[in-house]
């Protein structure tokens, strides 16, 4: 697996990273011997580079890498955490220094570290981006120990534009994949010119880009793709990457195909340019991609879904999907 220096922190991280959402929460019956093995597998693969959150089973998460990193001893990997989904309601006064504080206190117990490597605000209201004391309460964590480094997880690509000015802001989580090819236009170029690391998350549309799923894929009542389908507990971008579950099923059969056969082994999202065909393995803008978990344990390499139809044209089809989300992340 290839590295790269992860933006201004001069740590060398893989391009793969595991995404640890699963193993909290959200996505149906998840067994902690499954998580614990898939956290095993992956960090034997030579994954270094680990994306939680605080709210991620509440804790739960946090707590499953802390005791898998503990099992191991030896280097660390990288754990980029999130802070700000625990307030009951999404306002800006509520990323105050005080609540701030109180988050990155837990996480530090949950992770059992003394700093964390990367703390990112998880997803604030779009005007905490216009609000420079969010930023000025940052720094003073860096300053007193508490973080390495902070960063941000969008949800549009506006917000992103807008975090990047604030300089010590050393990265952005973006979702990015054949469906949401937006990020490509402009803020990748921006984040590189400002050298801001970029965490690219949900390559595979929450496992629809996968080709795995049909019309008469069930989910459970506790999993995000049955009880967020349309945006009914955060933002439906989140899931299935805010396009419909039909609309997505009908534009990823081809992908799947491609993928069975390997004809395109690169993650999902490296090999697109912006018109979604494949072609660039290595986009200028990209550090990383974060994935889900499951598969680190059956052995598969992480998006090796994404691709052409097998005869050089796009498997998903732009102008298809571009109504549903393009004017809106
Ligand atoms: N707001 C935020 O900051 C935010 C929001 C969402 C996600 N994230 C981060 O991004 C990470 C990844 O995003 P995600 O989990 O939502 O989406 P994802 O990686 O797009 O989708 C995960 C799904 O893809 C399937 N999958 C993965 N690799 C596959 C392969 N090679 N073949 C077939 N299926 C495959 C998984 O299947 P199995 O279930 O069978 O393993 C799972 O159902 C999360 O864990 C989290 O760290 C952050």
């Amino acid at each position: 697996m290839r590295s790269r220096t992860f933006g201004p922190t001069g740590r060398s991280v893989g391009e793969i990273g595991f995404g640890a959402w699963a193993i909290g929460a959200a996505w149906g019956a998840v067994d902690d011997n499954d998580s614990v093995a898939a956290l095993h597998a992956a960090l034997d693969a030579g994954l270094d580079f680990i994306d939680t959150a605080d709210v991620y089973g509440d804790g739960h998460s946090e707590r499953l890498i802390a005791r898998v990193l503990k099992e191991r001893g030896g280097e660390r990997p990288f754990v980029a955490t999130k802070a700000g989904r625990r307030l009951p309601q999404q306002t800006v006064a509520g990323y105050s220094a005080e609540n701030l504080e109180g988050w990155i206190d837990r996480s530090l117990r949950n992770l059992e570290v003394d700093v964390l490597d990367l703390l990112q605000l998880h997803c604030p209201p779009t005007d905490a981006y216009y609000h420079p004391e969010v930023f000025e309460r940052m720094e003073r964590l860096v300053e007193r120990g508490k973080i390495r480094h902070y960063g941000v997880s969008v949800e549009r690509v506006e917000e992103a534009l807008k975090a990047i000015e604030y300089p010590g802001v050393a990265s952005v989580q973006i979702i990015y994949n054949m469906f949401r090819l937006r990020p490509a236009e402009l803020f990748f170029r921006e984040a590189r010119r400002r050298n801001v690391a970029v965490i690219v998350r949900v390559p595979l549309a929450s496992g629809l880009l996968s080709g795995k799923f049909t019309r008469d894929t069930r989910f459970a009542a506790d999993d995000h793709r049955q009880f967020n389908r349309h945006g009914e507990a955060f933002d439906v971008g989140e899931t299935f990457s805010g396009v419909p579950y039909e609309v997505g099923l009908s534009n990823s059969g081809k992908a799947a195909c491609a993928g069975a056969r390997g004809r395109d082994p690169s993650p999902a999202g490296a090999a697109l340019d912006p018109d979604g065909r494949s072609g660039d393995r290595s986009h200028p803008g990209r550090a990383h991609s974060g994935t889900g978990a499951g598969q680190c344990r059956r052995g598969r390499a992480a998006g090796t879904a994404a691709g052409d139809d097998g005869r050089g044209r796009p498997a998903v089809r732009p102008w298809d999907i571009r109504p549903y989300v393009h004017q809106r992340w």
